[in-house]
């Protein structure tokens, strides 16, 4: 009996062994195959003709701008503000968040003199690329402004006044062989920074989106364009000699210049053909990857009706779309655009109308498979930042109406971001429920 029973209950125990051990494995490989799979979706944004690709699948962006994020990452009495507004933005399925990379001389200023951080400051921009992962959201980073704020080109400028050089003019940033030096290496500084929160370096981090060489650059000491243009291919060249896996942009607003005769009736007003930028030339330098575009009907245009405002709007983003599907064959970022509710003609109905305009416009070239890629409302404030608003912030928890709006464009763009799979997966289009939204819903 003794010599019979102990194979018996040996092959139970056993078989026993044998089953826990098997949906033990098992569900160990389903958990890292679902690991791998969150992994995948955290890869770098890339570019494919006129469009943006996360893996297989096109990504198209609603995104939003909150500039000040560093600054308020610096105090652990005002971080909670960049999680509130990450937490916010997600919320509406926003996807991409633009912010400084910049704070040059002055107050809290990350650069304190030409290569010199204050690495408290560091560790606040630190704090906001590893937080935004949290909320799955990417980063357009800027890296210098062309205006005061924040430093910019005249705090470069004086700068090199202060080591003994003999400039004249705050555009002297675009060419001054020292200047740009002391830019070079804000960028390799900035490129190869180590995050102190997760310790990956900013080049090989897919939560940076992409880079953007400058704020609205205006170069008005040459309005031919050609300091502004020789630039930008210097600084494209230089940023992608050290990172080549991240999309690179200007910054640019978008007017027409000198090269495009035939575009000039497109801008706003006269002037914005003399301020050295040049639309289509800019963004056919080397390395610049996808086109950006500003949108300011209330700054640009003169005292006209509302009604223009969206005509300009809707031509202004039209033509921009064309040129970048046609002859950039780039995707377009429309990387601000806003109205200030200071000004009584722009009250909230005005408002939500405006940004419903932007999204339909858009949404009209994503359908077409054209270069709309996506576009970041200016812009974006949590609660209680009120205080900062130079009327065009948006905060959305005193805004239904412009919620829903937002909502309804992030939803409209997940559906797109999400239909390559079945193609890529099953081999055919299929159409589905999704598709029945898009079409049928009314625009
Ligand atoms: C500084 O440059 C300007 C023009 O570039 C020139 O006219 C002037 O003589 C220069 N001054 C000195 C001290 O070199
Ligand atoms: C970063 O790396 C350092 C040195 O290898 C290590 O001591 C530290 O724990 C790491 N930090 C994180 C957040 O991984
Ligand atoms: C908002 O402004 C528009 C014109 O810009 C006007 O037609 C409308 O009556 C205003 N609405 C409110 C609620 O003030
Ligand atoms: C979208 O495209 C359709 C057809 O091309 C056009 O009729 C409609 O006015 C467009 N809508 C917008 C907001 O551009």
């Amino acid at each position: 009996m003794a010599i019979k029973e102990k194979p018996f209950f040996q092959t139970l125990f056993l078989l026993a062994t044998f089953i826990v051990s098997f949906v033990v494995i098992s569900n160990a490989q389903i958990q890292r195959v679902t690991d791998i799979r969150d992994e995948d979706q955290w890869e770098m944004v890339e570019k494919k003709g006129n469009q943006f690709m996360v893996g297989d699948q096109p990504f198209y962006v609603n995104g939003f701008n909150t500039y000040w994020l560093m600054i308020f990452a610096v105090d652990p009495s005002t971080r909670q503000k960049v999680s509130d507004v990450f937490q916010q933005a997600s919320s509406v399925g926003l996807t991409v968040c633009r912010t400084w990379a910049f704070s040059d001389g002055g107050w809290r200023a990350l650069q304190k003199s030409p290569s010199v951080y204050d690495e408290q400051v560091f560790k606040g921009l630190d704090f906001v690329v590893n937080e935004a992962r949290k909320y799955k959201i990417r980063l357009v980073l800027s890296l210098v402004n062309n205006w005061e704020a924040y430093g910019g080109k005249s705090q470069y400028v004086q700068w090199g006044k202060q080591a003994g050089l003999n400039l004249t003019s705050d555009d002297d940033f675009f060419s001054d062989s020292t200047i740009k030096g002391y830019y070079k290496a804000h960028v390799k500084n900035m490129l190869t920074r180590v995050n102190t929160f997760n310790n990956v370096t900013y080049k090989d981090d897919p939560t940076i989106f992409a880079w953007e060489l400058m704020n609205e650059p205006r170069c008005l000491a040459d309005p031919s364009g050609d300091r502004l243009q020789e630039w930008i291919e210097e600084m494209a060249y230089h940023v992608k000699s050290i990172d080549r896996k991240h999309l690179l942009e200007i910054g640019v607003e978008g007017f027409y210049g000198p090269s495009t005769q035939e575009r000039l009736q497109e801008n706003p007003n006269n002037f914005a053909g003399q301020v050295g930028t040049d639309f289509i030339r800019n963004h056919q330098a080397l390395g610049i990857d996808f086109a950006s575009v500003h949108v300011y009907p209330d700054a640009w245009l003169s005292n006209v009706i509302s009604d223009s405002y969206l005509g300009f709007v809707k031509s202004w983003m039209e033509s921009h779309m064309e040129d970048a599907e046609k002859v950039l064959g780039m995707p377009v970022v429309f990387g601000e655009f806003g109205v200030s509710s200071k000004d009584e003609k722009f009250n909230q109905t005005f408002r939500d109308e405006f940004i419903d305009t932007v999204y339909k416009t858009l949404l009209n070239s994503t359908r077409k498979g054209g270069s709309g890629g996506g576009s970041l409302i200016w812009q974006l404030f949590p609660d209680g930042t009120d205080y900062m608003d130079d009327g065009y912030a948006v905060v959305l928890t005193k805004s239904p109406s412009t919620c829903d709006i937002v909502s309804l464009q992030s939803r409209r763009l997940q559906s797109f971001n999400s239909r390559c799979s079945w193609r890529c997966h099953w081999g055919c289009r299929k159409r589905n429920t999704a598709d029945m939204f898009l079409y049928n819903a009314e625009l």
